[in-house]
């Protein structure tokens, strides 16, 4: 037995492949392109297990996925590759449509042809699964109830067009050729090897560094917050007991403003430098020297172009289905975070290269000074 997994190289995608493998100990194939958010270094506890399989590849490789299906003969995918930052599908959507919605639709197609080439018991437990975002449902105003599986589309960013587009492909083929995919469209993660260009690890970074923490427009802007673990493991539940053709909403049930979770994720680091003598070094000071919080460190800058006001999302049919509940609470999990994230400086410095720094200079270098 074995599973495809592709984009596992990436911030969720990493999570899940070692989650996966420590928890079931079945051989994982992992398809990543590496594009610039794809780091071998979030897979280095894996270097020689034979349970893991990389292939630096691109999704929309038809011979590639051919060989691979041939090779591997794997009962499932698990699809995570995507463009996945909101701010770049606005300064170039190009990569998002031909990742997100080409290679989401050539992948399809291969997975498509391995499972016709299946016959009986391996054909019916064949099951594809697609990773999918709750942005797809657009902006909620600040009394609406929670995005449900019956929400309608309404995608406002590039991004979320081109998932949007992506879930629609997926639904097609279930309802057209009978094929078995299961799609999860879940709300914003967090946790360890997240790509530091999102909101959390940019903001841990810079408190570390004495940069400003920007926040686009007023800062009122609303996410729920879904640990990274929980969200592994509500994929994992989907793929042994989610209906084929259907799909599941997954949320933190943790709702905050960005200010709010901004100033959470300041007080937390606060409490850090108070006790580590080293770390003290680094603490935010005041123009006159002073110790000041890394609050202080925060600076209104412009809006996000089309920017979502409020995303919340119910969990009610994943729980009443396949019985998924996040288990981990917004201060446990942004505490367990920042430790993450002091502990493994060597893992942010080398993800911090110079792509990196040519995307800050891009997205902030005339809104702020760094
Ligand atoms: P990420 O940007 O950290 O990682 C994406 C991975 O896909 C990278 O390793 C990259 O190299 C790989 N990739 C990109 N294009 C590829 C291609 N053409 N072929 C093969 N590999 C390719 O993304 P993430 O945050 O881990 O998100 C994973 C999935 O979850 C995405 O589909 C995203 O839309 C979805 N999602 C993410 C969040 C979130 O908060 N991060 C929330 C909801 C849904
Ligand atoms: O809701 C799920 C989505 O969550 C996923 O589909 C996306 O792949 C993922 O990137 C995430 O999208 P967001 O745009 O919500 O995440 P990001 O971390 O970029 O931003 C979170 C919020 O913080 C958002 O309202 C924009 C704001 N923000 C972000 C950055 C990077 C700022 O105010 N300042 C910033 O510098």
């Amino acid at each position: 037995m074995t599973i495809l997994v592709t984009g596992g190289a990436g911030f969720i995608g990493s999570n899940f492949v070692l989650e996966w493998i420590a928890a079931t100990g079945e051989p994982v194939v992992n398809l990543d392109k590496l594009t610039y958010a794809g780091n071998p270094a979030n897979l280095a506890s894996l270097a020689g297990d034979a349970r893991h399989r990389f292939v630096r590849g691109d999704i929309a490789d038809v011979p590639l996925l051919e060989r691979l299906f041939a090779e591997h003969r794997p009962r499932a995918v698990v699809h995570f590759a995507a463009e996945s930052h909101v701010d770049r599908s606005i300064h170039g959507p190009a990569p998002f449509i031909d990742t997100n919605v080409v290679g989401t639709f050539r992948l399809l197609e291969a997975s498509r042809a391995w499972r016709e080439s299946l016959e009986g018991e391996a054909r019916d437990a064949f099951r594809f699964l697609h990773v999918s975002t709750d942005e797809v449902y657009g902006s909620l105003g600040e009394g609406d109830p929670a995005f449900s599986e019956t929400t309608a589309y309404a995608p406002n960013s590039p991004y979320s067009a081109s998932k949007a587009a992506s879930d629609h492909l997926v639904r097609a083929y279930h309802h057209t050729y009978g094929f078995p995919a299961v799609t999860t469209n879940c709300s914003n993660n967090y946790g360890p090897y997240q790509h530091p260009e999102k909101l959390i690890p940019l903001v841990i970074l810079h408190v570390l560094e004495g940069k400003p923490l920007p926040i686009y427009g007023d800062g009122l802007q609303v996410r729920d917050w879904l640990h990274v673990r929980d969200h592994c493991r509500a994929i994992e539940q989907v793929l042994l007991a989610g209906r084929a053709g259907e799909t599941y909403n997954v949320g933190g049930q943790a709702e905050s403003t960005n200010l709010d979770l901004v100033r959470q994720l300041a007080a937390v680091l606060d409490q850090c430098f108070a006790k580590d003598p080293l770390l003290r070094r680094r603490y935010p000071r005041s123009p006159a020297g002073q110790p000041a919080g890394a609050a202080s460190l925060i600076r209104h800058v412009a809006d996000r172009p089309g920017h979502d006001r409020r995303y919340a999302t119910s969990n009610s049919k994943i729980e009443r289905e396949v019985g998924f509940r996040p288990e981990e609470t917004l201060k446990s999990g942004l505490r367990y975070t920042v430790t993450w994230y002091l502990e493994h400086e060597d893992w942010w410095r080398s993800a911090m290269d110079g792509r990196y720094h040519e995307w800050m200079k891009k997205q902030y270098g005339g809104l702020v000074s760094f």
